[in-house]
Protein backbone atom coordinates (compact mmCIF):
# COMPACT_ATOMS: atom_id res chain seq x y z
CA UNK A 1 0.00 0.00 0.00
CA UNK A 2 1.83 3.17 -1.05
CA UNK A 3 1.97 5.44 1.82
CA UNK A 4 0.13 8.99 2.14
CA UNK A 5 3.42 10.65 2.17
CA UNK A 6 4.10 9.13 -1.46
CA UNK A 7 0.69 10.36 -2.44
CA UNK A 8 1.38 13.50 -1.23
CA UNK A 9 4.57 14.09 -2.53
CA UNK A 10 2.90 12.85 -6.13
CA UNK A 11 0.36 15.44 -5.57
CA UNK A 12 3.50 18.07 -5.03
CA UNK A 13 5.11 16.76 -7.94
CA UNK A 14 2.55 17.41 -10.28
CA UNK A 15 1.86 20.67 -9.74
CA UNK A 16 -1.75 19.40 -7.69
CA UNK A 17 -0.24 20.65 -3.99
CA UNK A 18 2.27 23.05 -2.87
CA UNK A 19 4.66 21.54 -0.21
CA UNK A 20 3.96 22.38 3.35
CA UNK A 21 6.29 21.14 5.75
CA UNK A 22 3.58 21.44 8.64
CA UNK A 23 0.85 19.39 6.42
CA UNK A 24 4.45 16.72 5.63
CA UNK A 25 4.45 16.18 9.11
CA UNK A 26 0.97 15.21 9.35
CA UNK A 27 1.03 12.40 6.91
CA UNK A 28 3.45 9.69 9.36
CA UNK A 29 0.20 10.43 12.21
CA UNK A 30 -2.03 9.58 9.48
CA UNK A 31 0.11 6.51 8.12
CA UNK A 32 0.66 5.29 11.44
CA UNK A 33 -3.39 5.21 11.65
CA UNK A 34 -3.84 3.82 8.16
CA UNK A 35 -1.27 1.35 9.26
CA UNK A 36 -2.87 -0.07 12.26
CA UNK A 37 -6.43 -0.62 10.97
CA UNK A 38 -5.01 -2.31 8.32
CA UNK A 39 -2.86 -4.45 10.17
CA UNK A 40 -5.78 -4.95 13.15
CA UNK A 41 -8.20 -7.98 12.77
CA UNK A 42 -11.90 -6.95 11.70
CA UNK A 43 -13.42 -6.40 15.37
CA UNK A 44 -16.29 -9.05 14.93
CA UNK A 45 -15.74 -12.47 13.06
CA UNK A 46 -19.31 -13.55 12.36
CA UNK A 47 -19.10 -17.27 13.80
CA UNK A 48 -17.40 -15.84 17.03
CA UNK A 49 -19.98 -13.58 17.45
CA UNK A 50 -22.85 -16.23 17.39
CA UNK A 51 -21.63 -18.03 19.86
CA UNK A 52 -21.09 -15.08 22.06
CA UNK A 53 -17.49 -15.21 22.40
CA UNK A 54 -16.61 -11.74 20.26
CA UNK A 55 -13.51 -10.49 20.72
CA UNK A 56 -12.98 -6.54 21.77
CA UNK A 57 -12.28 -4.75 18.99
CA UNK A 58 -8.89 -3.49 18.61
CA UNK A 59 -7.84 0.04 20.10
CA UNK A 60 -6.52 2.10 17.50
CA UNK A 61 -5.50 5.59 18.33
CA UNK A 62 -6.99 7.72 16.25
CA UNK A 63 -6.23 11.88 15.03
CA UNK A 64 -7.36 15.25 16.11
CA UNK A 65 -6.06 17.51 13.72
CA UNK A 66 -6.15 21.43 14.67
CA UNK A 67 -5.21 25.00 13.34
CA UNK A 68 -6.36 28.47 12.13
CA UNK A 69 -8.56 27.82 8.73
CA UNK A 70 -7.74 27.37 5.18
CA UNK A 71 -4.61 24.95 6.34
CA UNK A 72 -5.44 22.02 4.71
CA UNK A 73 -6.65 19.88 7.38
CA UNK A 74 -9.74 18.93 5.75
CA UNK A 75 -7.77 18.43 2.46
CA UNK A 76 -5.21 15.89 3.98
CA UNK A 77 -8.44 13.94 6.41
CA UNK A 78 -10.14 13.89 2.42
CA UNK A 79 -6.97 11.93 1.03
CA UNK A 80 -6.46 9.65 4.65
CA UNK A 81 -10.29 8.97 3.90
CA UNK A 82 -9.64 7.98 0.24
CA UNK A 83 -7.12 6.09 0.75
CA UNK A 84 -8.85 4.08 3.73
CA UNK A 85 -7.82 0.64 4.10
CA UNK A 86 -11.60 -0.32 5.80
CA UNK A 87 -14.99 0.59 5.52
CA UNK A 88 -14.56 4.76 6.52
CA UNK A 89 -17.43 7.87 6.33
CA UNK A 90 -16.85 10.89 6.27
CA UNK A 91 -19.07 13.59 7.75
CA UNK A 92 -19.83 16.90 8.55
CA UNK A 93 -19.94 17.63 12.11
CA UNK A 94 -23.44 19.66 10.97
CA UNK A 95 -25.26 17.18 9.40
CA UNK A 96 -23.50 14.32 11.14
CA UNK A 97 -25.05 15.55 14.34
CA UNK A 98 -28.70 16.45 12.55
CA UNK A 99 -28.07 12.63 11.81
CA UNK A 100 -27.88 11.80 15.30
CA UNK A 101 -30.15 14.18 17.32
CA UNK A 102 -32.95 12.39 14.79
CA UNK A 103 -31.86 8.80 15.49
CA UNK A 104 -31.93 9.79 19.30
CA UNK A 105 -35.84 11.61 18.45
CA UNK A 106 -37.08 8.57 16.53
CA UNK A 107 -35.83 6.12 19.39
CA UNK A 108 -36.86 7.92 22.25
CA UNK A 109 -41.00 7.70 20.39
CA UNK A 110 -40.24 4.13 20.33
CA UNK A 111 -39.71 4.24 23.99
CA UNK A 112 -36.19 3.05 24.19
CA UNK A 113 -34.81 4.40 27.56
CA UNK A 114 -31.07 4.91 25.92
CA UNK A 115 -31.98 6.31 23.13
CA UNK A 116 -28.10 7.05 21.68
CA UNK A 117 -27.35 3.23 21.69
CA UNK A 118 -29.67 2.75 18.54
CA UNK A 119 -27.70 5.47 16.78
CA UNK A 120 -24.44 4.25 17.48
CA UNK A 121 -25.55 0.55 16.28
CA UNK A 122 -26.47 2.07 13.35
CA UNK A 123 -23.67 4.28 12.51
CA UNK A 124 -20.97 1.94 14.03
CA UNK A 125 -22.54 -1.28 11.93
CA UNK A 126 -20.97 -0.57 8.99
CA UNK A 127 -17.53 1.04 9.16
CA UNK A 128 -14.39 1.00 11.07
CA UNK A 129 -13.21 4.87 10.30
CA UNK A 130 -15.20 7.70 10.54
CA UNK A 131 -13.69 11.10 9.43
CA UNK A 132 -14.99 13.78 11.08
CA UNK A 133 -14.57 17.44 9.49
CA UNK A 134 -14.82 20.34 11.57
CA UNK A 135 -15.22 19.51 15.23
CA UNK A 136 -17.22 22.51 17.01
CA UNK A 137 -19.36 22.33 19.51
CA UNK A 138 -21.82 25.37 20.49
CA UNK A 139 -25.25 23.97 20.90
CA UNK A 140 -25.72 22.59 24.12
CA UNK A 141 -27.74 19.52 22.79
CA UNK A 142 -24.93 18.42 20.96
CA UNK A 143 -22.53 19.30 24.17
CA UNK A 144 -24.87 16.79 26.23
CA UNK A 145 -24.63 13.72 23.65
CA UNK A 146 -21.24 13.84 21.94
CA UNK A 147 -19.49 12.20 25.06
CA UNK A 148 -21.63 8.87 24.81
CA UNK A 149 -21.81 8.93 21.30
CA UNK A 150 -17.78 8.99 21.35
CA UNK A 151 -17.52 6.51 23.31
CA UNK A 152 -20.45 4.26 22.17
CA UNK A 153 -18.40 4.06 18.90
CA UNK A 154 -14.85 3.84 19.98
CA UNK A 155 -16.42 0.80 22.15
CA UNK A 156 -17.37 -0.61 18.56
CA UNK A 157 -13.92 -0.42 17.90
CA UNK A 158 -14.29 2.59 15.37
CA UNK A 159 -11.30 4.91 15.09
CA UNK A 160 -12.17 8.45 14.65
CA UNK A 161 -10.32 11.12 12.55
CA UNK A 162 -11.11 14.75 12.83
CA UNK A 163 -10.50 18.17 12.32
CA UNK A 164 -11.23 21.43 14.44
CA UNK A 165 -10.37 25.38 15.01
CA UNK A 166 -10.04 24.66 18.43
CA UNK A 167 -7.62 22.52 20.73
CA UNK A 168 -9.62 20.43 22.69
CA UNK A 169 -9.63 22.08 25.75
CA UNK A 170 -11.06 24.94 24.30
CA UNK A 171 -14.53 22.87 22.38
CA UNK A 172 -17.58 24.32 23.74
CA UNK A 173 -15.69 27.27 25.42
CA UNK A 174 -17.94 29.05 27.96
CA UNK A 175 -20.65 26.74 27.10
CA UNK A 176 -23.85 26.10 29.08
CA UNK A 177 -22.96 23.26 31.74
CA UNK A 178 -19.37 23.25 30.65
CA UNK A 179 -18.28 20.73 33.17
CA UNK A 180 -20.93 18.27 32.08
CA UNK A 181 -19.06 18.25 28.85
CA UNK A 182 -15.21 17.98 30.12
CA UNK A 183 -15.64 13.81 30.00
CA UNK A 184 -16.21 13.87 26.38
CA UNK A 185 -12.03 16.36 26.49
CA UNK A 186 -11.08 13.77 28.41
CA UNK A 187 -12.21 10.77 26.74
CA UNK A 188 -10.56 12.65 22.93
CA UNK A 189 -7.12 13.15 24.57
CA UNK A 190 -7.13 9.38 25.35
CA UNK A 191 -7.90 8.27 22.21
CA UNK A 192 -7.35 10.63 19.70
CA UNK A 193 -3.49 11.96 18.86
CA UNK A 194 -4.08 15.26 19.32
CA UNK A 195 -1.84 17.06 16.42
CA UNK A 196 -1.93 21.35 15.66
CA UNK A 197 -1.63 21.99 12.19
CA UNK A 198 1.13 24.93 12.38
CA UNK A 199 1.18 26.33 8.72
CA UNK A 200 1.41 29.94 8.74
CA UNK A 201 -0.03 29.88 4.62
CA UNK A 202 -3.73 30.36 4.88
CA UNK A 203 -4.44 28.41 1.31
CA UNK A 204 -8.38 29.37 0.84
CA UNK A 205 -7.42 33.17 1.61
CA UNK A 206 -3.90 32.44 -0.94
CA UNK A 207 -6.86 31.20 -3.63
CA UNK A 208 -8.61 34.19 -3.29
CA UNK A 209 -5.64 36.66 -3.13
CA UNK A 210 -6.37 39.39 -6.14
CA UNK A 211 -9.41 38.27 -7.07
CA UNK A 212 -12.24 40.19 -6.55
CA UNK A 213 -14.54 39.16 -4.04
CA UNK A 214 -17.74 42.01 -5.12
CA UNK A 215 -19.05 41.60 -8.87
CA UNK A 216 -21.90 44.08 -9.79
CA UNK A 217 -23.60 44.32 -11.78
CA UNK A 218 -25.87 41.36 -11.88
CA UNK A 219 -24.36 39.73 -15.92
CA UNK A 220 -23.67 37.05 -16.64
CA UNK A 221 -20.02 37.82 -16.32
CA UNK A 222 -20.46 38.03 -12.55
CA UNK A 223 -22.31 34.73 -12.70
CA UNK A 224 -19.84 32.84 -14.43
CA UNK A 225 -17.02 34.46 -12.11
CA UNK A 226 -18.86 33.30 -8.82
CA UNK A 227 -19.20 29.78 -10.33
CA UNK A 228 -15.38 29.25 -11.10
CA UNK A 229 -14.74 30.90 -7.82
CA UNK A 230 -17.05 27.59 -6.28
CA UNK A 231 -15.85 25.32 -8.55
CA UNK A 232 -11.94 26.05 -8.13
CA UNK A 233 -12.72 25.98 -3.88
CA UNK A 234 -14.69 22.92 -4.04
CA UNK A 235 -14.24 21.01 -7.12
CA UNK A 236 -17.96 21.86 -8.01
CA UNK A 237 -19.86 19.81 -5.42
CA UNK A 238 -23.73 19.71 -5.34
CA UNK A 239 -24.47 18.90 -1.94
CA UNK A 240 -26.64 20.80 0.37
CA UNK A 241 -26.83 21.08 3.73
CA UNK A 242 -29.67 22.08 6.58
CA UNK A 243 -29.17 23.36 9.75
CA UNK A 244 -31.57 22.62 12.57
CA UNK A 245 -31.65 25.91 14.44
CA UNK A 246 -34.66 26.03 17.39
CA UNK A 247 -36.51 23.76 15.32
CA UNK A 248 -36.77 25.51 11.94
CA UNK A 249 -34.76 24.14 8.61
CA UNK A 250 -31.89 26.62 8.10
CA UNK A 251 -30.92 25.49 4.38
CA UNK A 252 -27.62 25.88 2.60
CA UNK A 253 -28.13 25.24 -1.40
CA UNK A 254 -24.88 24.10 -1.78
CA UNK A 255 -22.13 23.53 1.03
CA UNK A 256 -18.61 21.60 0.90
CA UNK A 257 -15.55 21.92 3.51
CA UNK A 258 -16.84 24.90 5.16
CA UNK A 259 -17.61 26.83 1.93
CA UNK A 260 -21.30 28.00 0.84
CA UNK A 261 -23.16 29.10 -1.95
CA UNK A 262 -26.55 30.52 -1.95
CA UNK A 263 -28.81 33.78 -3.33
CA UNK A 264 -29.65 36.26 -1.21
CA UNK A 265 -33.53 35.09 -1.86
CA UNK A 266 -32.13 31.52 -0.30
CA UNK A 267 -31.22 33.15 2.80
CA UNK A 268 -33.03 36.50 3.07
CA UNK A 269 -36.65 35.96 1.66
CA UNK A 270 -36.92 33.10 4.30
CA UNK A 271 -38.59 33.82 7.76
CA UNK A 272 -34.73 33.40 9.08
CA UNK A 273 -34.04 35.41 12.39
CA UNK A 274 -30.32 36.38 14.12
CA UNK A 275 -30.41 33.00 15.58
CA UNK A 276 -30.63 31.79 12.13
CA UNK A 277 -27.63 34.03 10.62
CA UNK A 278 -25.55 33.18 13.62
CA UNK A 279 -26.13 29.05 12.77
CA UNK A 280 -25.67 30.25 9.01
CA UNK A 281 -21.72 32.36 10.00
CA UNK A 282 -20.86 29.43 12.60
CA UNK A 283 -21.36 26.76 9.93
CA UNK A 284 -19.04 28.59 7.33
CA UNK A 285 -16.08 30.06 6.24
CA UNK A 286 -16.66 31.26 3.29
CA UNK A 287 -20.15 32.45 1.73
CA UNK A 288 -20.89 32.75 -1.63
CA UNK A 289 -23.84 34.83 -1.73
CA UNK A 290 -25.32 35.80 -4.73
CA UNK A 291 -28.44 38.41 -6.93
CA UNK A 292 -28.38 41.08 -4.11
CA UNK A 293 -30.95 43.22 -5.18
CA UNK A 294 -31.72 46.49 -5.01
CA UNK A 295 -32.95 47.54 -1.46
CA UNK A 296 -35.67 49.89 -0.86
CA UNK A 297 -38.70 50.26 1.12
CA UNK A 298 -40.69 47.54 -1.15
CA UNK A 299 -38.36 44.67 0.48
CA UNK A 300 -37.88 45.96 3.52
CA UNK A 301 -37.82 42.71 5.69
CA UNK A 302 -35.49 41.46 3.12
CA UNK A 303 -32.93 44.04 3.22
CA UNK A 304 -33.28 43.98 7.19
CA UNK A 305 -32.23 40.76 6.93
CA UNK A 306 -29.59 40.92 4.85
CA UNK A 307 -28.29 43.56 7.20
CA UNK A 308 -28.45 40.95 10.04
CA UNK A 309 -26.85 38.13 7.90
CA UNK A 310 -24.07 40.55 7.28
CA UNK A 311 -23.58 41.61 10.89
CA UNK A 312 -23.29 37.77 11.72
CA UNK A 313 -20.91 36.40 9.04
CA UNK A 314 -18.93 40.06 10.14
CA UNK A 315 -18.76 39.01 13.32
CA UNK A 316 -17.60 35.71 12.81
CA UNK A 317 -15.25 36.81 9.94
CA UNK A 318 -16.54 34.70 7.28
CA UNK A 319 -15.22 35.32 3.78
CA UNK A 320 -18.14 36.93 1.69
CA UNK A 321 -18.39 36.71 -1.82
CA UNK A 322 -21.32 38.48 -3.59
CA UNK A 323 -22.68 39.21 -6.86
CA UNK A 324 -25.19 42.37 -6.47
CA UNK A 325 -26.70 44.96 -8.47
CA UNK A 326 -24.61 47.61 -7.42
CA UNK A 327 -21.64 48.84 -5.66
CA UNK A 328 -22.72 48.27 -1.54
CA UNK A 329 -22.96 52.15 -1.22
CA UNK A 330 -25.30 52.45 -3.69
CA UNK A 331 -27.61 49.21 -2.61
CA UNK A 332 -30.07 51.38 -0.16
CA UNK A 333 -30.31 54.37 -1.30
CA UNK A 334 -33.67 55.74 -0.03
CA UNK A 335 -36.29 54.71 2.28
CA UNK A 336 -36.68 53.92 5.26
CA UNK A 337 -33.68 51.52 6.41
CA UNK A 338 -31.01 53.49 4.07
CA UNK A 339 -29.66 54.77 6.96
CA UNK A 340 -28.87 52.05 8.69
CA UNK A 341 -27.69 50.33 5.41
CA UNK A 342 -24.39 52.66 6.20
CA UNK A 343 -22.90 50.47 8.66
CA UNK A 344 -23.50 46.62 6.27
CA UNK A 345 -22.38 48.75 3.15
CA UNK A 346 -19.16 49.61 4.98
CA UNK A 347 -18.71 46.43 6.64
CA UNK A 348 -19.05 44.93 2.95
CA UNK A 349 -16.78 47.29 1.57
CA UNK A 350 -14.23 46.20 4.26
CA UNK A 351 -14.66 42.71 3.56
CA UNK A 352 -13.64 42.91 0.38
CA UNK A 353 -9.94 43.68 1.63
CA UNK A 354 -7.39 40.80 0.73
CA UNK A 355 -6.71 40.46 4.22
CA UNK A 356 -9.99 40.50 5.37
CA UNK A 357 -10.91 37.29 7.82
CA UNK A 358 -7.30 36.90 8.46
CA UNK A 359 -6.46 35.37 12.02
N1 LIG B 1 -0.50 22.40 0.19
C1 LIG B 1 -1.51 22.93 -0.50
N2 LIG B 1 -1.32 23.38 -1.76
C2 LIG B 1 -2.34 23.91 -2.46
N3 LIG B 1 -3.59 24.05 -2.03
C3 LIG B 1 -3.86 23.63 -0.78
C4 LIG B 1 -2.83 23.06 0.05
N4 LIG B 1 -3.40 22.74 1.24
C5 LIG B 1 -4.67 23.08 1.16
N5 LIG B 1 -4.97 23.61 -0.05
C6 LIG B 1 -6.29 24.08 -0.50
O1 LIG B 1 -6.66 25.18 0.33
C7 LIG B 1 -8.05 25.16 0.60
C8 LIG B 1 -8.27 25.13 2.10
O2 LIG B 1 -7.88 23.88 2.63
P1 LIG B 1 -8.77 23.07 3.66
O3 LIG B 1 -10.19 23.21 3.30
O4 LIG B 1 -8.23 21.70 3.78
O5 LIG B 1 -8.46 23.92 4.97
P2 LIG B 1 -8.87 23.65 6.48
O6 LIG B 1 -7.63 23.61 7.28
O7 LIG B 1 -9.77 22.48 6.55
O8 LIG B 1 -9.64 24.98 6.81
P3 LIG B 1 -10.89 25.21 7.78
O9 LIG B 1 -10.38 25.21 9.18
O10 LIG B 1 -11.35 26.57 7.39
O11 LIG B 1 -11.88 24.14 7.52
C9 LIG B 1 -8.62 23.95 -0.11
O12 LIG B 1 -9.14 24.37 -1.35
C10 LIG B 1 -7.39 23.06 -0.30
O13 LIG B 1 -7.51 22.19 -1.39
MG1 LIG C 1 -11.83 22.28 7.00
Amino acid sequence: MESLTHIYAAKVASGALKADPAQEAVLPLLDEVRDALRAAPRGKSGLLSLIGGRKPPPRIKGLYLWGGVGRGKSMLMDLFHEHSPVPSRRVHFHAFMQEVQAGIHAARKQGVEDAIAPVVEQVAKDIRLLCFDEMQITDIADAMIVGRLFEGLFKRGVTVVTTSNRVPDDLYKDGLNRQLFLPFIALIKERLTVHHLHSPVDYRQGRLTGTPVYFHPLNDSARAAVSSIWDDLTGGQTAGLTLHVKGRDVTLPRFHNGIARATFWDLCAQMYGPADYLAIADAVKLLILEEVPRLSRSNFNEAKRFVTLVDALYEAKVRLVVTAVDEPERLYIEGAGAFEFERTASRLREMQDVHWGQE
